[in-house]
């Protein structure tokens, strides 16, 4: 996690709660209709990791557990993790890239309607990405993985040896004559571990990106209709191939990169294949970046300027996020990968309690206002979801009221108290467990470890059908709650079932 220069530790102020008849009053609980999107209030819960899926991708207990009880806290919307379009391994991450997943995920679907009565709209989170390596240990570097070319000869005047020889004499080299003797990208593998780019069109696979994406996409997005999902969201964020293709760094010169048009390109081919696979009368959404947060990234004019193209091709919503990208992320420890949440880009997308004069509140608020106020000046209502440090009712009011948002996205604190939806429907705000912005979560999904709460993951442990974390120090799901005036009211109780 970036420590900013500032330090400044900032305090949690969720402010006033409202009574029930207050609540039943506020823009947060009113509710919400937009081409196909139809919701019975404002809150969202955006996707997160949670490392819980088989080793093959499937959805099992674990998984069904955890967004059971995010739906128990009934917010208008919840959207499933970043799911994997392709049929490719990639550990206890969910996927759908194959027919075989579907059953998995239909189970989820009807977990989640049961837990939220049918007033929980569940969405899924379709993501590509391209591979990165963990930071090899140098030695291994040199001995197996650096190709040897004639630049690396010519520079240590070794025409003539064996490529094991000129292995070894690398791994000998100090830092310094490394950096004359590798270039760039042989360098990032060495300090970072290999990460593969939307520009490399030299490789094959990724010079064929724009024909194979929008057909990856369109069958998984017919597979979570088929499942029985509310609608699905195009993963257009962070560090991920869609969002990398949007980047001002994207330099393809085969016209899906350079200028913006040329960057939406493919993104727009994407969600085209997939309004073609489900559909008019379903929800096709995206969640792209109010601002790339790097050094030579897309800015909130580029942002909006996509804005208004996604929505002018038919997206049902636009969800923002801001930063979270590997060009800015903190060198991993060998035998770790990198993490895109590391660095200035990714404080920006999670930010810390601990944070400079701006605080962790509300970052992304002013942009999302510039990226609607640019919709609406194009003639487009396509509904906008805001996260970021979001977890006071009077907050998400405000942010209603101002028009910076149509949907109030709350993830961490939605993490720390899943009933903070309901809570505050139900008076009780002041029994809500208020997240601390401390990150331990974050830092859970950087390690690739099942992810928990810190405010509850050592609560009631012997409590009797508590779930345990694999190395059985922490519970896997937020304890229960029942509202204290109703305790025998089964409707509102979000107990275990
Ligand atoms: C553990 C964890 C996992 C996350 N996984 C995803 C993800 O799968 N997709 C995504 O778009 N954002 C992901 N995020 C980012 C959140 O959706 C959200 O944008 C961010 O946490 C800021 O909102 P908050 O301040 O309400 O938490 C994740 C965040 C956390 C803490
Ligand atoms: S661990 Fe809990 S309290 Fe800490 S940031 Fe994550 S959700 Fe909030």
């Amino acid at each position: 996690m970036l420590k900013p220069v500032e330090h400044i530790r900032h305090r949690p102020a969720p402010g006033r709660w409202p009574d029930v008849a207050q609540a039943a009053r506020a823009r947060l609980f009113s509710p919400l209709a937009h081409r196909n999107l139809r919701l019975a209030q404002r809150s969202w819960v955006p996707a997160m990791v949670p490392w819980r899926a088989s080793e093959d991708g499937y959805v099992n207990d674990d998984v069904m557990d955890w967004y059971r009880r995010f739906a128990r806290g009934r917010p208008g919307a919840l959207v499933v993790e970043a799911t994997g379009v392709r049929d490719i391994s990639s550990g206890p991450l969910l996927r759908i890239g194959h027919d075989r997943y579907q059953p998995g995920l239909e189970k989820l679907v009807e977990a989640v309607r049961e837990a939220s009565d049918g007033e929980t709209r569940l969405f899924i989170q379709l993501i590509d990405f391209l591979p990165i390596r963990r930071r090899p240990a140098p030695a291994t570097y040199f001995a197996r993985y650096l190709k040897i070319t004639g630049r690396h000869r010519r520079a240590l005047g070794a025409e003539n040896w064996s490529e094991a020889r000129v292995r070894k004499a690398l791994a000998e080299l100090d830092e310094t004559t490394l950096e004359r003797v590798l270039d760039a990208r042989e360098l990032e593998a060495l300090q970072m571990g290999l990460r593969e780019r939307v520009t490399d069109t030299q490789h094959p696979h990724i010079r064929a990106l724009p024909r194979v994406l929008p057909g990856c996409f369109a069958r998984a997005a017919l597979r979570a209709r088929d499942a029985g999902f509310d609608g699905v969201e195009l993963h257009y964020a962070h560090a991920y191939t869609l969002a990398s293709l949007l980047s001002a760094r994207n330099t393809r010169g085969d016209g899906y990169g350079g200028a913006r048009e040329q960057r939406v390109r493919l993104p727009l081919e994407v969600y085209h294949a997939v309004r073609r696979a489900v559909g008019d009368k379903y929800v096709v959404g995206c969640r792209f970046l109010s601002e790339d947060c790097i050094a030579g990234g897309s800015s909130l004019e580029d942002a909006c300027y996509f804005a208004v193209a996604l929505a002018r091709a038919g997206m049902d919503f636009l969800s923002l996020s801001r930063g979270g990208k590997f060009e800015d992320a903190r060198q991993p420890k060998i035998g770790e990968a990198a993490y895109p949440y590391t660095g200035a880009s990714g404080y920006e997308c999670i930010p810390h309690v601990i944070s400079d004069r701006r605080g962790p509140f509300g970052r992304n608020l002013e942009a999302a206002a510039a990226i609607r106020a640019a919709l609406r000046a194009a003639g487009e209502q396509t509904p906008v979801v805001v996260a970021g440090g979001i977890h006071g009712f009077e907050q998400a009011e405000r942010i209603l009221a101002r028009g910076q948002a149509d949907l109030v996205g709350v993830a961490r604190q939605a993490l720390a108290d899943p009933d903070w939806f309901l809570k505050i429907r139900l008076g009780h705000g002041d029994a809500i467990r208020t997240c601390s912005y401390s990150n331990y979560c974050e830092g859970l999904d950087q390690r690739h470890k099942q992810v928990t709460c810190q405010l509850w993951d050592r609560v009631a442990m012997d409590e009797s059908g508590v779930k345990r974390s694999k190395d059985g120090r922490r519970r896997l799901v937020a304890p229960a709650w029942t509202p204290p005036a109703r305790a025998d009211a089964r409707n509102t109780s979000t107990e275990m079932r």
